[in-house]
């Protein structure tokens, strides 16, 4: 199947299964702005919990906070989003589509990345085993020929994202004939930047109101309560501070489902540490980050780091963790040595000294920052869509299931009396109710066992256990496992140790230890 419809059928399935909505659908929609359904926020919450109890739990040395989304407009004065969060914008004035213009030129060097795979893939149909793709994409002269123009475009496209050029990304687009994808036409305006954040008045306009914004980084909140936690949980440096939060941004370009949002979630820790510790401290958390997410078990060919060769000027390294999606490696997660910039800056424009007393050098200093960054939406999409899978059966059947992690799967369980009478849907709520101080388990009587197993699947459910005669005989019940369809007869005594070993979140948490 190809990428584009698989795509396609994960956002079909997300819907028609309760996880995720267009915001606002009964009135056509709000563009990039999404609602979670009734398992689509089990699986976000659990993902959260995931992050959370890795970052404070597992870290004596890290706390969290939940700051507030509105805070002091000058916070983004400091922090540099006033006069330097934009992207560079441009109109199409046929079809009046507005698009980032850095976008319109990655989307054409992307195609002659197409090209290249396509090129590699005809050979290694062609050659079969004997195919060394390394040596093909080397020597092969169309190869050769794409990657000598992908390079060229590559290059000056850097040099105008470096210098800022507006006029030289404009220039690109007119010379590489990119084209609106809505008409066809290469009626461009200029490219103006664009600041991303949302605005609001705070007070009504009799008191003066005055301008806020909808923050559009958690980071922040963190930043203007150092001193506070510091002081408060009395935290000695290295120590972390983190948060979960939404964040708002008024993106040009929203697409590719909940990639790319205009209001989102993110999960941020800021890693406090001493000048000149800090790339130490950038490599450890890159090591443990890339742990956290292997620990999922989607594969570890999944992830790869891209490390940024273009540094913001307060960063002194950046890297990405990409994941594989349907469309590409992506990022999910950044990590940045972000140096004292941030502190520093709110010291300046607050007039508030910001710095920690280190009694092992007895002196001051305005900490160094390591910051890691995620996603939730980012991180909910990269685990749906690497979890859909669409398997042929032997019956020659299809079966739609979701290899979600079990520990963050929406329900653990579902217990369903084979039928609604002879008293085992009362043996079914005993269990249900056996279990349910511990796990999200759901109870399951209609339509045939088969139906419901195939419900089960499509939303990831790791277990369905089934009441049947039996059972009220000898007080074993069967447990079908979703990825297997294996299943067996157990005491019902057994399902706490049974669930637990597979679906609990303290099991994978000691994976990351
Ligand atoms: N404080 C640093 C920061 O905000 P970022 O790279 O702009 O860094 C961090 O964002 C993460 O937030 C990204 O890796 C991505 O997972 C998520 N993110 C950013 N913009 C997003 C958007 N418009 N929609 C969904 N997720 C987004």
């Amino acid at each position: 199947m190809a990428q584009e419809d698989l795509f396609k059928k994960i956002v079909a399935h997300a819907k028609e299964y309760g996880f995720v909505f267009p915001s606002s659908e009964i009135y056509d929609g709000l563009s990039a702005v999404y609602d979670y359904g009734q398992n689509g926020v089990e699986l976000k919450n659990n993902i959260k919990r995931y992050w959370w109890a890795a970052m404070t739990q597992l870290h004596e040395n890290i706390v969290g906070i939940d700051s507030a989304i509105f805070m002091h407009p000058t916070i983004w004065k400091a922090s540099g989003h006033v006069d330097a969060f934009n992207d560079p914008l441009i109109d199409n004035r046929d079809s009046k589509k507005r698009y980032r213009a850095d976008v319109l030129i990655e989307d054409e060097i992307a195609k002659y990345d197409e090209k290249i795979d396509k090129e590699v893939a005809k050979a290694a149909k062609k050659f079969g085993d004997s195919f060394d793709e390394k040596l093909y994409r080397e020597t092969n002269p169309r190869v050769l020929e794409h990657k000598a123009k992908r390079d060229e475009l590559h290059a000056r496209f850097a040099e105008a994202m470096e210098k800022m050029d507006l006029e030289g990304l404009r220039q690109i687009i007119l010379d590489y004939g990119i084209v609106c994808p809505i008409s066809g036409t290469k009626n461009w305006t200029e490219v103006r930047q664009f600041n991303l954040m949302f605005s609001t008045e705070m007070g009504s306009t009799a008191d003066g109101a005055m301008k806020v914004y909808l923050r559009p980084e958690t980071a922040q909140g963190i930043f203007v309560n150092f001193l506070n936690v510091q002081k408060t949980g009395r935290m000695r440096i290295p120590f972390g501070i983190a948060q979960i939060g939404k964040a708002f941004r008024n993106e040009i370009v929203a697409r590719q489902f909940i990639f790319r949002m205009r209001e989102f979630e993110q999960m941020e820790m800021q890693f406090f540490v001493r000048p000149g510790e800090e790339l130490e401290w950038f490599a450890k958390w890159k090591e443990t980050r890339l742990k956290w997410h292997k620990a999922l078990g989607l594969g570890d060919a999944k992830y790869r780091f891209h490390d940024h060769e273009k540094l913001a000027h307060y960063a002194n390294a950046a890297t990405d963790i990409e994941f594989l999606m349907p469309f590409g490696f992506k990022e999910v997660e950044g990590i940045h040595s972000r140096t004292d910039f941030d502190l520093g800056n709110h010291e300046k424009f607050s007039g508030k000294k910001i710095q920690y007393f280190d009694p092992e050098l007895n002196k001051s200093y305005t900490p160094y920052v390591i910051e890691t960054s995620i996603g939730v939406d980012r991180m909910f999409l990269s685990i749906f869509a690497s979890s859909y899978e669409e398997e042929q059966l032997e019956n020659g059947e299809t079966r739609v299931v979701l290899h979600l992690p079990a520990p963050l799967a929406p329900v653990k369980a579902a217990v369903m009396p084979l039928v609604r009478k002879d008293g085992l849907p009362d043996k079914a709520r005993e269990i249900i109710n056996m279990l349910r101080f511990d796990y999200n388990v759901q109870y399951d009587e209609k339509d045939s066992i088969g139906k419901r197993y195939r419900r089960q699947d499509a939303v990831g459910t790791p277990f369905c256990i089934t009441v049947d005669h039996q059972t009220l005989e000898d007080n074993t019940v069967t447990v079908r496992h979703r990825d297997t369809m294996e299943q067996s007869r157990v005491a019902i005594d057994e399902l706490p140790a049974i669930l637990n070993k597979e679906v609990s979140m303290t099991e994978l948490l000691k994976k990351l230890l």
